[in-house]
């Protein structure tokens, strides 16, 4: 700007200098004024850090960007989201110490790993066949037996922020699974739920319980033969390269609770903890929405992959699943009674949430 100033200077009458003189001081004000408003929102009075085990093209993944989205629109960029996907920081070993010691503010982990968190009416929902449709499970979760739940977290010092699912969760091996007799001898990664292990035990097969993160690995070393999990983690995590068959049992819901910590939450200002659980709200919402969407995606992804098959099972069939893994029902009622149980399913059943 200087040289072509000096340039023009020679040929241009004092007048128009002056004027260009003018007109790039305003630009270095203006300029100046976006590199300080740049600066007041990267440097937001509040940072709330976010952190899953997921892929972020996943319905709790993309769910996690839109919370993000909401909040830094809503706050005016007082408050930013430093979203963390596929357990880049913390995984399923250390998230839930992470949050304790505040080195992150926000965990969405799946319903299936709190009972090891003393938690243990959470693995209700990891009974096999007890929804139907996902919409019954929102019917369960945004009704008492949901604020129940939420409420417990409390005993840890968490504040629930509400839940969100992923669909149903489909069996995968290295051969087709279409009878019982077909678990027999399978080492299978489970998550670590108590009901998950029962349910494959009650298959003759061997449950493992390994991290999310350590699936893929374990799996292409042969360390465990088969797993469960919804469509879009079997895509994201590129089990289908390592997986030659899938089942569509839908023999089990995978949802996810998400939490915060005490201290966090209490260091906020009320209206900010109000946009936080409204952004959140609504971002559960949104991918509830889009789980379906997600998982069909992700079927045609692997079937288009052609490196595993997809094996519907006959009605017949899925009743003799359901049948072998009945004993479940039986183990986890006689440890935690009927009343739970009882009101999830009268929950499901009702119209509305
Ligand atoms: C799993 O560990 O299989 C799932 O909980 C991963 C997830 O959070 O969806």
């Amino acid at each position: 700007m200087r040289a072509i100033l000096l340039h023009a200077g020679q040929f241009v009458p004092s007048l128009l200098k002056q004027h260009a003189t003018r007109w790039v001081g305003v630009g270095l004000i203006l300029l100046i004024m976006h590199c300080a408003t740049a600066w007041a929102q990267n440097a937001s009075s509040w940072v709330i850090r976010f952190s899953h085990v997921v892929a972020q093209d996943t319905p709790k993944g993309l769910a996690a960007e839109r919370f993000k989205a909401l909040v830094e629109q809503r706050s005016q960029g007082q408050m930013r989201v430093e979203v963390y996907p596929n357990g880049m920081l913390y995984g399923d070993h250390d998230e839930i110490q992470a949050l304790a010691l505040g080195a992150v503010d926000i965990l969405a982990p799946s319903l299936s790993k709190f009972s090891r968190l003393g938690l243990t009416d959470f693995d209700v929902f990891d009974l096999p066949f007890l929804f139907d449709h996902a919409s019954d499970v929102s019917k369960v979760t945004q009704g008492p037996v949901g604020q129940e739940l939420l409420q417990k977290l409390q005993r840890q010092q968490w504040v629930g922020l509400g839940f969100m699912g992923n669909g149903f969760k489909h069996m995968s091996a290295n051969k087709p699974l279409l009878e019982p007799s077909d678990y027999v001898g399978l080492k299978m990664r489970v998550q670590t739920s108590r009901v998950i292990a029962q349910q494959m035990r009650s298959l003759g097969a061997t449950p493992v319980a390994l991290s999310f993160s350590e699936t893929h690995k374990a799996l292409a070393k042969g360390i465990v033969q088969g797993t469960e999990n919804p469509l879009s983690n079997f895509w994201t995590q590129r089990m289908h390269e390592v997986q030659s068959h899938i089942t569509l049992t839908a023999h089990g819901y995978l949802g996810y609770a998400v939490i915060t910590h005490q201290r966090f939450w209490n260091s906020l200002p009320k209206n900010m903890q109000d946009l936080i659980a409204q952004a959140m709200k609504e971002a559960l919402e949104f991918g509830n929405l889009i789980a379906e969407e997600q998982n069909e995606k992700a079927l045609k992804a692997i079937q288009a992959s052609g490196k595993t098959q997809i094996h519907p099972l006959s009605a017949e069939q899925r009743q003799r699943l359901k049948a072998a893994v009945k004993p479940v029902y039986d183990q986890w009622t006689r440890q935690h009674g009927q009343r739970l149980l009882d009101a999830i399913r009268a929950s499901a059943r009702s119209r509305k949430n």
